[in-house]
């Protein structure tokens, strides 16, 4: 029987390149269904591309400097095509996309974020986290709309936030979550089970 086919995803880092890191391991699998054909990178020193370049995988620097947000997005969005990516994948990429671009790759574009969402969107999360006093966190992925944060929520992960916990100590519980979170998310999409309708995400096994 011949091998599945891949979904060819595009990564997009900003920095240390964790999440990147468990989609490349993830893509090891041969009935993984995605592998990685693009990973960029606005940041020219981040270690994910390091993490991309040890595993063979063509690396982009675009730099956000000096461009307006659609500039930048629109030298994105040709990279991306001219790799034929297919969905988009946010790994810590730390730039607020243009509305344009979130629209051009609607239903395929794909954001991971450390907290249950929609509950503490944006920066900081685990400092506020703690300082509200819940007593779960965890990781969610979700489709990207021009909304920050605010896409339809793929997947989640839930895990405990502890009494002794720093905003350090609950980073590093959610960012192992995230790393078993991410791949299946990809999957799900890829697979075509989870799907952006609407305005909202469908299902279907
Ligand atoms: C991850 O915790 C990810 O959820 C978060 O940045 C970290 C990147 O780590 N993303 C956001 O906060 C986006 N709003 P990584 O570079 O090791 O994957």
């Amino acid at each position: 029987m011949s091998a599945p086919r891949k979904c060819p995803v595009g990564v997009l880092i900003s920095g240390r390149g964790s999440n990147l890191q468990a989609l490349i391991d993830a893509g090891f699998a041969e009935s993984f269904p995605a592998r990685i054909a693009l990973v960029i990178s606005n940041i020219e020193d981040a270690y994910g591309l390091v993490r991309a370049r040890a595993a063979g995988i063509p690396t982009r620097v675009i730099t956000h400097k000096g461009k307006t947000r659609e500039a930048f997005d629109a030298e994105l969005d040709a990279a991306l095509r001219e790799a034929e990516v297919e969905i988009v994948c946010l790994a810590g990429f730390m730039r607020i996309l243009s509305d344009g671009f979130t629209k051009t790759w609607e239903g395929k574009l794909l954001n991971i974020h450390p907290s249950l969402l929609p509950a503490f969107k944006g920066t900081q999360v685990h400092e506020r986290v703690i300082a509200a006093g819940v007593k779960q966190s965890g990781a969610s992925v979700h489709f990207v709309v021009p909304e920050l944060d605010a896409g339809p929520v793929i997947s989640q992960s839930v895990v405990p936030v502890l009494m002794t916990d720093t905003a350090e100590t609950l980073a590093a519980r959610v960012l192992e979550a995230e790393h078993r979170l991410y791949p299946t998310a990809v999957r799900l999409v890829c697979e075509g089970r989870a799907r952006l309708e609407h305005g909202e995400a469908v299902f279907t096994s």
